[in-house]
């Protein structure tokens, strides 16, 4: 290893290596500094700027800038780099402003003089921009398997539940009688959502802004094209100014994370309810419940309570990057190194709510006589009353009337549809004889609606069906492609 205080004069034992200041009579004042320093949260790029910096190291040979022997001790010394990053070997200083320069600063450690030709014909800004590509594409994949885990532990649930019936709400008022795992199943379909629009980020994402340079390219023969495939994007970026200054990425990662948020929280919201003593549906198990400080009888529900309260800051921080872009001059604008820290912020919410999310799912138990007996009541096969008489040539203007008339006569009476008498169904219309009472049944409430996304149990399994192959094939995207 060279001594680096040998390495061309740009290092010196007691002062900071800095990317910048040729030009400056003075160092930055403190203050500046201390405003200035993103190595605390861009650290966790290190391993994107080292391999972007390989295939960079790769590019300046075939550009005839390193030799054959320098590309080799190059790569040797940012592979040495690597590993001791890893290894919590090399850490960044205080003085590192950011992840750049600390990893320069390792570079030259290990090399001398040569560290300091890996620079050429490239600039922070395309640097930045690539790492954040690079590594935010990496973690799609990884939220796209924590997201298969909430799958997986509905679709168990959903399982056990395609033929128990409970209550389905509009206005939280209960509506109609559905199916338990239809209701578990919406649930899944809003993450398979959120799984695709990740995806289909990702196509969008794949161009690489290494070698856009500061902003209009380089006079160096550098072929950004190569690069780019060599660091798994499909090409590079076709303009090197919108390079270095798009971070649609950024918000719109923003966005998929915060809508991922808002479907944990409504699910959450869900869990809340269904827990409640009120409700009674459901029993959280031990491992995923928190108690009271003073009264032992609570079981409470504080990871669903986090997932309706955390999706306030994904939002949020979905609003700050939007905020910082607004108004924005192209090109790079130091503002924008104010797009990491929410966008961090949000994978590393997702990463420790979305665990506790699946294993609250996969261990709550489910009071399926409760839920079947609250099923029809509230006179929820009304609307099964009123399509009966449809289906004998009644308008469905005049058979709502009547049904509706049924459910005044139950609530005067304190009853339920099924229990008036065939007396009290000839009182409302001469229409409604007595074999009403087929459809008063929740089975056959259930059965009847076998329309394509309905709520019958034969439905829901083939939704059921259908949603595990989609978890299977977002999970294959997942790992197949992650790096
Ligand atoms: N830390 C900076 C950021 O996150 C890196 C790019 C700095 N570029 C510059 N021209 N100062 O945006």
């Amino acid at each position: 290893m060279n001594d680096a205080s040998s390495a061309g004069g740009d290092v010196h034992a007691d002062a900071p290596l800095r990317l910048w200041g040729g030009a400056f009579g003075s160092g930055p004042s403190e203050a500046l500094q201390a405003l200035s320093v993103s190595i605390h949260f861009d650290w966790r790029l290190a391993p994107y700027d080292l391999q972007s910096s390989r295939a960079h190291a790769r590019v300046l040979h075939r550009a005839g800038l390193l030799d054959e022997g320098e590309l080799a001790q190059m790569l040797a010394a940012l592979d040495a780099l690597q590993k001791d990053v890893l290894a919590g070997q090399f850490l960044p200083t205080a003085t590192d402003e950011d992840v750049h320069t600390a990893l320069e600063r390792g570079l030259v450690e290990r090399l001398g003089v040569l560290g300091g030709k890996l620079r050429a014909g490239r600039s922070r800004n395309d640097q930045i921009a690539t790492d954040l590509r690079l590594y935010l594409r990496a973690q799609a994949r990884l939220l796209t398997e924590l997201l298969a885990d909430v799958q997986a532990a509905l679709l168990e649930q959903a399982e056990r539940h395609v033929e128990s019936a409970a209550p389905g709400f509009t206005h939280l008022q209960r509506a109609q009688p559905v199916s338990f795992a239809h209701e578990l199943l919406k649930h899944v379909h809003a993450f398979t959502r959120d799984v695709s629009r990740l995806r289909d980020w990702d196509r969008r994402t794949a161009f690489s802004p290494l070698g856009a340079g500061a902003l209009a390219g380089s006079t160096l023969p550098l072929d950004p094209q190569t690069t780019a495939r060599e660091l798994g994007f499909d090409d590079a970026c076709a303009n090197s100014i919108d390079a270095v200054s798009d971070r649609d990425f950024v918000a719109e990662f923003g966005f998929a994370t915060a809508l991922i948020g808002v479907h944990l929280s409504r699910l959450g919201e869900e869990v809340v309810l269904w827990t409640s003593k009120e409700f009674g549906w459901a029993t959280l198990n031990d491992a995923y419940a928190t108690g009271s400080s003073i009264m032992p009888q609570k079981r409470n529900p504080d990871i669903a309570e986090l997932a309706r309260g955390k999706s306030g800051r994904l939002i949020g921080n979905l609003v700050t990057v939007l905020t910082v872009l607004k108004g924005l001059p192209f090109a790079y604008n130091r503002d924008l190194q104010e797009d990491k820290e929410p966008v961090f912020d949000s994978i590393d919410t997702l990463t420790v709510l979305l665990p506790a999310v699946s294993g609250m799912i996969a261990t709550l138990t489910f009071d399926i006589e409760r839920m079947a007996a609250a099923a029809p009541t509230g006179h929820a096969l009304a609307t099964d009353v009123a399509e009966w008489l449809v289906r004998k040539g009644v308008p469905f203007r005049e058979a709502h009337e009547l049904s509706g008339g049924c459910v005044r006569l139950c609530d005067e009476q304190g009853l339920e549809l099924w229990e008036l008498s065939d007396a009290d169904l000839e009182g409302v219309s001469a229409l409604l004889t007595p074999d009403v009472r087929e459809v008063l049944s929740v089975r056959g409430a259930l059965d009847a609606r076998s329309s394509f996304g309905g709520t019958a149990p034969e439905r829901v399994q083939e939704q059921l069906e259908a949603a595990r192959d989609e978890v299977a094939d977002s999970t294959a995207w997942a790992v197949l492609q992650s790096r």
